[in-house]
């Protein structure tokens, strides 16, 4: 879709937040100011665009957000804007604030609202923005470096109580239909196994044989890794010490993951992100999502962004198994 002329801008975070969204806010507001655009920021996601909770942006609104967690903007997930009559009350809103482009940072539910919002007449680009990394046009989205590091950072320090107990810690990760941050963070922890909802498993063969089978070689602490789809963690941590004999204890990390200061990748790629934003809105085009595809950032339509589907990388869900055997 393209349209002649974008003067004014709005930007909003929505969903559930990740960090590195202040610095794509940062970036879409200065480089919007650097075009000599107008630009409104929207508080709540949709929900607060449906009750006009809007500020107009100057450069300083965004200063010393680059490195804070969370969003300035705050975020909300909206149902009255899921609603035809949502889009249209929100598409109303936008014409009557003179806001004639919008930048949508969120997952594939933020998406669909720009993608309807679009349709309603007002230009909108996408920017990945969620820790779960499962934006399938995408290879990153941002916040899923620091969650991987938060999760890191935590379980270095189970491993230390698990390793004095001879233990096994099953810890569970966020990502509800996505397993990327139990299978990066487990191959950065030395996890036994990592659980993800997109590939089938057996606890059995999978978990506790490997338990006993490195009990025999000497190993006497574990680490398991659990997306929170795959399951009850407790449960799951339960079988693990009836099956193997091993003291188990189950350890789920949740919101912590999503807080936290940016990482550099973070920050850097919200910043191009929220440039090239910006950019594709002055040259008249809406209904894009920006992604990341080796290192170089691009854009899609969004219904072809949401028509994309990402597979799990396979190579990486063994190589969990099988280094740290
Ligand atoms: O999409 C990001 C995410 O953190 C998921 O990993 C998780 O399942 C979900 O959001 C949790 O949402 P809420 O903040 O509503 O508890």
């Amino acid at each position: 879709m393209e349209h002649l002329k974008v003067n004014t801008i709005g930007v909003l975070t929505s969903g559930g937040d990740s960090p590195g969204m202040n610095a794509a806010v940062r970036a879409v507001v200065r480089t919007a100011l650097g075009e000599n655009m107008r630009v409104y920021g929207i508080r709540f996601g949709y929900a607060g665009l449906l009750e006009n909770d809007m500020v107009e942006m100057n450069m300083k609104s965004v200063s010393d957000c680059l490195q804070r967690g969370g969003t300035i903007l705050y975020t909300a997930r909206s149902k009255e804007f899921a609603a035809p009559e949502g889009v249209e009350k929100a598409a109303r809103i936008l014409r009557q604030a003179e806001i004639d482009g919008l930048v949508v940072i969120g997952g594939d539910g933020s998406f669909r609202g720009a993608r309807d919002l679009t349709a309603a007449g007002i230009p909108c680009i996408g920017i990945p923005g969620t820790i779960d990394n499962d934006i399938a046009c995408s290879d990153y989205t941002i916040g899923f470096d620091t969650a991987v590091n938060t999760v890191i950072e935590s379980v270095d320090k189970l491993r230390d109580t698990s390793k004095s107990h001879h233990r096994c810690s099953v810890v569970e990760v966020m990502g509800r239909n996505a397993g990327y941050i139990a299978i990066h963070a487990g191959i950065a922890c030395g996890a036994i196994a990592a659980l993800v909802p997109e590939v089938p498993f057996d606890i059995d063969r999978d978990v506790c044989d490997r338990i006993k089978k490195t009990l025999h070689l000497g190993r006497s602490h574990f680490i398991v890794m659990v997306s929170e789809g795959v399951g009850n963690t407790e449960e799951i941590a339960r079988y693990i010490k009836a099956q193997t004999g091993v003291d188990t204890r189950a350890t789920i990390l949740g919101h912590v993951q999503r807080g936290g200061s940016p990482t550099g990748r973070d920050r850097i790629i919200a910043s191009r992100m929220g440039y090239y934003a910006v950019k594709l809105l002055r040259s008249g085009f809406g209904g894009r999502v920006v992604a990341i595809r080796e290192d170089n950032i691009v854009d899609y339509d969004i219904d072809e962004a949401l028509s994309f589907h990402k597979d799990m990388d396979r190579e990486l869900y063994h190589l969990v198994g099988t280094i740290s055997i």
